[in-house]
């Protein structure tokens, strides 16, 4: 089976058969990346620029690196010091980089469906690496490889999604997966900070942080993120830390098993105690580990490599 996709945007459009290939490449990569010599030549040849207008240090590092490691030519532009800076629009700037011959465009920007229509309009293949609140599926993708690994079987699996699920790309990616692969998804949070309607999507809502939590088998804490509310969403950051955030004495609440997931950047002692996040139940640092293997099997995949 391949992903015969030329783009990916969205986690929603994607069959539970489609993530579970992109887990199963992701398998093979992660054993060269624990190779002494980490590189294999599957995209010899092609090109893979990342076209990042937000700031990043997990997503951005690890595309390159996947790349790098999948023997790509990669391009990082800065858009700070292109010509976006006198006026070039996003479209623009990606015709002219594809005209370079650029095989895959991996673009982050801070506006929801800035991917798609980046898609629309060049022949390039578009991943999606975070537009605004919308959608980070490589993100969710990693954090699905996260608990996979643990040894943990989706059908049924308890996931606690805590924190500003309305501001949260990341959250988004994860609810349309993990409902997709049979887990119940509990989202906790105040009610400003919950989209309208998230039932919908299957997800069961719980503003009281302690019932949410009880007897899970993941928790995923989001980041508090103040530069995406423009307004004040709860009365002080003290008072969102005291109902939301997770210490020790909340973590005892789940599943013995449970495992601690925070798509970084973190802020510590706000939405996570820092006892916790060093915790032994923490798998954060894991979860960007298998960043780059992940990466690497959506780029091979997207690819047309394996066809
Ligand atoms: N998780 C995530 O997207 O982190 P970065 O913003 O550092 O890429």
């Amino acid at each position: 089976m391949s992903l015969k996709r030329k783009d990916l945007l969205s986690l929603a459009p994607l069959s539970a058969d489609e993530i579970t290939l992109i887990l199963e490449t992701a398998d093979s990569f992660k054993e060269v990346t624990g190779r002494e010599i980490k590189k294999v030549p599957a995209l010899r040849g092609k090109t893979v620029v990342n076209l990042f207008f937000e700031p990043s240090t997990r997503t951005r590092t690890s595309f390159e690196l996947a790349a790098k490691r999948l023997s790509a030519d990669v391009i990082n532009f800065a858009p700070s010091s292109s010509s976006v800076v006198k006026g070039e629009t996003l479209l623009d700037t990606a015709r002219n980089i594809e005209a370079m011959q650029a095989d895959i465009i991996v673009l982050r920007h801070s506006s929801a469906g800035a991917a798609e229509t980046l898609a629309q309009g060049v022949k390039s293949s578009v991943i999606n690496a975070g537009d605004g609140w919308h959608e980070h599926p490589t993100q969710a993708l990693l954090d699905l490889y996260t608990i996979r690994q643990r040894g943990m079987n989706f059908k049924g699996l308890r996931v606690a999604i805590v924190g500003d699920v309305s501001h949260s790309r990341v959250a988004r990616s994860n609810i349309f997966a993990l409902v997709k692969l049979g887990a119940e998804v509990r989202l906790v949070g105040p009610p400003t900070m919950m989209p309208w309607g998230v039932e919908k999507l299957g997800p069961k809502v719980y503003h009281d942080m302690d019932k949410g939590l009880r007897d899970v088998n993941v928790i995923m804490m989001l980041r508090l993120q103040l530069e995406r509310q423009g307004r004040a969403l709860f009365p002080t950051i003290r008072e969102y830390s005291r109902l939301y955030g997770l210490t020790a004495e909340r973590v005892r609440l789940a599943d013995a098993g449970v495992i601690v997931m925070h798509p970084g950047p973190i802020n510590r002692g706000v939405e996570i105690a820092p006892d916790v996040a060093d915790s032994l139940s923490s798998v954060i640092l894991d979860q960007v580990a298998n960043g780059v293997a992940v990466r690497m099997g959506v780029l091979y995949l997207m690819s047309g490599a394996n066809s």
